[in-house]
């Protein structure tokens, strides 16, 4: 996105009505230019902008827009001193790919990066996140470690937690977790996270987590997703969260949890993880790309497996989808 569509869209950030003749002055172009950005805004960003004759133009919901320097204001001293670098995207392909591509050319290990909308935001299992401007939160880490990367296999579920640690702080309730790291309310998927991890058999790793939560999605920007979502705005208690707040909540838990994960592993956050497992104890079916297993949900073990019971005799599995047998 050109900065003078950026500077467009700051401006009509507040809901209220702008005049052309005013944008067109502050921006320093005419107002067939503004006229003609606005257009390419409407098209391009999918956001709702409305034109009044005689008042002007403004978007249809103010807009929050992400601010690098609150977000890290926010955060605490020791989570700062962790983040060696913060760059913030107003349009990238996806926070992911662009940091593993980084990661590759020496970025250090703590790397943020945030955008305001991703034209190819990933899901997992090649699925596409829905990723429109300004108004969810798209969010990527990289860290790096001197484990192998088998031994990172619990980090999945980890940093599950820290985003629901991160949505709890921010007084959402009940939010629950769908293994190994789908953030559900109400049976619908409010965040999801994308782990990718780089490394050498005997280690040193690097990992970029992904963390994508939905803040506020019109039906006809979710129409793709093909499961039952939800965002923060449609949920009580969570209508007017700010997204500075929560990229900054994010931020602060997901750091912490990835320097412990270096020393501690998955083990001590075991017990709170299965607080928070929704389908514990149920008869579920876990779906591995060519083959469906049915069993009874056990929990989960220290390595981040999923541990399911068929008759007498209990396993371990580390891939899949799983889902309740009733929507089998
Ligand atoms: C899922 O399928 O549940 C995982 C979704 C992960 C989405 C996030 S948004 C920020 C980061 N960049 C991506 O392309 N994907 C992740």
């Amino acid at each position: 996105m050109t900065l003078t569509r950026y500077r467009l869209i700051q401006a009509l950030a507040d809901g209220r009505f702008h005049s052309g003749e005013v944008l067109a002055r502050n921006l320093g172009i005419s107002r067939a230019a503004v006229w003609k950005h606005l257009q390419g805004l409407r098209e391009k960003l999918e956001v709702d902008i409305q034109a009044v004759s005689g008042r002007g133009y403004r978007i249809a919901h103010p807009l929050e827009l992400l601010e690098q320097g609150e977000i890290m204001a926010a955060l605490s001293e020791t989570v700062r001193d962790r983040i060696p670098d913060f760059v913030l995207h107003h349009q990238i392909d996806s926070t992911n790919s662009w940091l593993l591509e980084e990661s590759t050319r020496q970025a250090p290990s703590g790397t943020v990066c945030l955008a305001e909308q991703q034209t190819a935001g990933r899901g997992r299992r090649g699925r596409s996140w829905i990723s429109p401007f300004g108004s969810n939160v798209y969010l990527s880490i990289l860290w790096r470690y001197r484990l192998a990367p088998v031994q990172l296999s619990g980090l999945s579920l980890a940093a599950g937690l820290a985003v629901v640690r991160a949505l709890e702080q921010l007084g959402i309730q009940g939010i629950g977790l769908k293994w190994p790291n789908d953030v559900l309310a109400d049976g619908c998927k409010l965040a999801g996270l994308l782990l990718e991890v780089v490394g050498e058999a005997d280690g040193p790793s690097r990992v970029v987590v992904g963390v994508g939560v939905n803040v506020r999605m019109s039906a006809q920007q979710g129409a793709g997703i093909d499961q039952p979502w939800t965002d923060l705005s449609s949920m009580s208690g969570a209508r007017t969260c700010s997204r500075n707040r929560l990229a900054a909540l994010l931020i602060e838990h997901l750091v912490a949890m990835l320097n412990a994960f270096e020393t501690q592993g998955l083990a001590p956050l075991l017990e709170e993880w299965n607080r928070y497992d929704l389908l514990r104890g149920q008869t579920v079916k876990l779906s591995t790309g060519d083959r469906s297993i049915e069993g009874t949900h056990l929990g989960v073990d220290s390595q981040g497996a999923l541990l399911l019971a068929q008759g007498d005799r209990t396993r371990a599995y580390h891939a899949g989808e799983v889902s309740l047998r009733s929507d089998a």
